[in-house]
């Protein structure tokens, strides 16, 4: 009992500890979201000096902010709880940790908490004002639009726009993080965040088919997965709260992880998902990447590049893993087949290093066709990058559980890293894959063409 009340005691003091001295993004509960909340927007300023204690500015008291340096807002969406977005810390973290620079939390929450979508959209106009008022307060004390960075999330990306075209799309630059769908899709481009709301717009599209928007909205809109299923999210209702959210929010996770060191993602400009998974659109041109920008923070490195299209809008796709980092390792298997008769089917390719780690990849989304003496290319995407291979197995599989069991003759696989073309590519030649069954084998390094 004693310790009980010991508990409760000290986290009163630190709660009152940090309400004093650090201010805190709004906490609201469930009961407001049902009474609905008056719009009131409060910015919180962090910097490399006062990276973890925010200070609260406004248009007449801009406080650390130094307006010589880049400056960030984060702008969240729709909070049908009430509760503080759980990945803001870590964004405002990570964009610190990666530049010097003024990072701004706009915090909308009373506005944006309440369980009707359509009010918290609503509003959506005033915020974008609060923020045009601040914005016009920073150009006085002589800071510069080139400067100025809006990530919005969800239906923080149409606000960003709606500042963005307050200023004739003259801000540095905008990343809308899954923008919102629901009552955006399909509207005008003055109703919406467009290509045209600043020098740069960039965009993770990664629920297409729910709450997020579906069609281009930036100079680049990225397609992770197609933008549709992510993995790792639950697919039914039985995932709980997670299933309405988890799509929508990998957009922040996939950005955030630009931010860190661990992995970068690499997207491949192309017209259609479809096209990226048969390997269509996976040569970004020497030196490498120079067409096929990174996802996230790095994007606008290829500003010029992307800005020079016309229309100035291009799609990219790419997969990922299901958790982080959720980069993965693009190779092709390079196979040309001697069988007589055509054969359609699924190749499973599992790699093995020295060491004994194990990397799979199912080439399933739709039947490879193997004809006689035509090299077919598959994209096989990795969780690991093996480097050093030892062994590679196959599985071939026609998919029709009854009905004989076919072979596939291989004349020759090869297997090379999309990744670092440089590592020696692994040729195996004359083999018999017979149907559903694992062949493993060593490879040799292939012939080096004559030039
Ligand atoms: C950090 O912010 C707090 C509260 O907003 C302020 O009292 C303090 O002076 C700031 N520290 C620095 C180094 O600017
Ligand atoms: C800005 O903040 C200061 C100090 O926190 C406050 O006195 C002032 O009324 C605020 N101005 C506006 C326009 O909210
Ligand atoms: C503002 O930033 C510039 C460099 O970006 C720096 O030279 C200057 O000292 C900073 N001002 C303050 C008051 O910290
Ligand atoms: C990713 O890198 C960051 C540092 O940049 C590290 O803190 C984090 O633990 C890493 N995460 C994973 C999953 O490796
Ligand atoms: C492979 O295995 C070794 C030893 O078990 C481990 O240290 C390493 O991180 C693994 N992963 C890769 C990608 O090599």
């Amino acid at each position: 009992m004693l310790r009980l009340y010991f508990f409760i005691s000290l986290m009163c003091l630190v709660k009152s500890d940090t309400d004093e001295t650090c201010p805190s993004f709004t906490r609201l509960s469930f009961h407001s979201a049902v009474v609905g909340t008056g719009l009131n927007v409060k910015l919180m300023l962090y910097t490399r000096r006062n990276q973890t204690c925010a200070q609260v500015i406004n248009s007449t008291v801009l406080g650390n902010l130094n307006v010589t340096k880049k400056t960030t807002f984060i702008v969240h969406g729709f909070r049908p709880t009430g509760s503080a977005p759980v990945w803001m810390e870590d964004l405002v973290q990570g964009l610190l940790y990666v530049e010097d620079m003024n990072v701004v939390v706009v915090d909308w929450n009373r506005g944006a908490t309440t369980v009707i979508y359509n009010h918290a959209s609503s509003k959506t106009r005033k915020v974008a004002g609060v923020l045009k008022k601040f914005i016009d307060q920073m150009l006085v004390q002589g800071a510069s639009l080139d400067d100025i960075y809006m990530i919005g999330v969800s239906l923080g990306a149409h606000i960003a726009g709606f500042v963005g075209k307050m200023y004739n799309g003259q801000l540095g630059r905008i990343t809308g993080l899954d923008p919102a769908g629901p009552l955006f899709n399909g509207r005008p481009p003055e109703e919406r965040l467009d290509p045209g709301d600043a020098q740069f717009v960039d965009v993770i599209h990664s629920d297409i088919d729910a709450l997020g928007y579906k069609e281009p909205l930036g100079n680049i809109d990225f397609y992770p997965n197609g933008g549709l299923d992510q993995p790792g999210c639950p697919k039914t209702i039985l995932g709980g709260l997670r299933y309405f959210k988890c799509d929508h929010q990998r957009s922040v996770y996939l950005y955030l992880s630009s931010l860190r060191e661990n992995c970068s993602i690499t997207a491949y400009p192309c017209d259609s998902y479809r096209d990226y998974r048969n390997g269509k659109c996976v040569n970004c041109g020497i030196p490498q990447k120079e067409s096929c920008p990174l996802l996230g923070y790095y994007a606008d490195n290829w500003k010029e590049y992307l800005k020079q299209k016309d229309p100035p809008m291009t799609k990219a796709f790419f997969d990922t893993a299901k958790e982080e980092p959720y980069c993965i390792y693009h190779y092709f298997v390079d196979i040309i087949t001697w069988n007589k008769n055509i054969r359609r089917g699924s190749m499973t390719i599992k790699l093995r290093d020295r060491a004994g780690n194990i990397t799979e990849s199912r080439i399933n989304h739709e039947p490879a066709v193997f004809q006689k003496y035509h090299q077919v290319s598959l994209l096989a995407r990795f969780n690991q990058d093996l480097d050093k291979v030892a062994t590679i197995s196959l599985v071939f599989s026609t998919g029709s559980v009854i009905g004989p069991k076919y072979k596939l003759r291989i004349l020759r696989m090869k297997l090379r890293s999309l990744a670092h073309p440089e590592r020696p590519q692994l040729c195996r030649y004359d083999l018999v894959l017979m149907e559903n069954i694992e062949t493993v084998f060593q490879p040799i390094l292939c012939p080096k063409l004559l030039m």
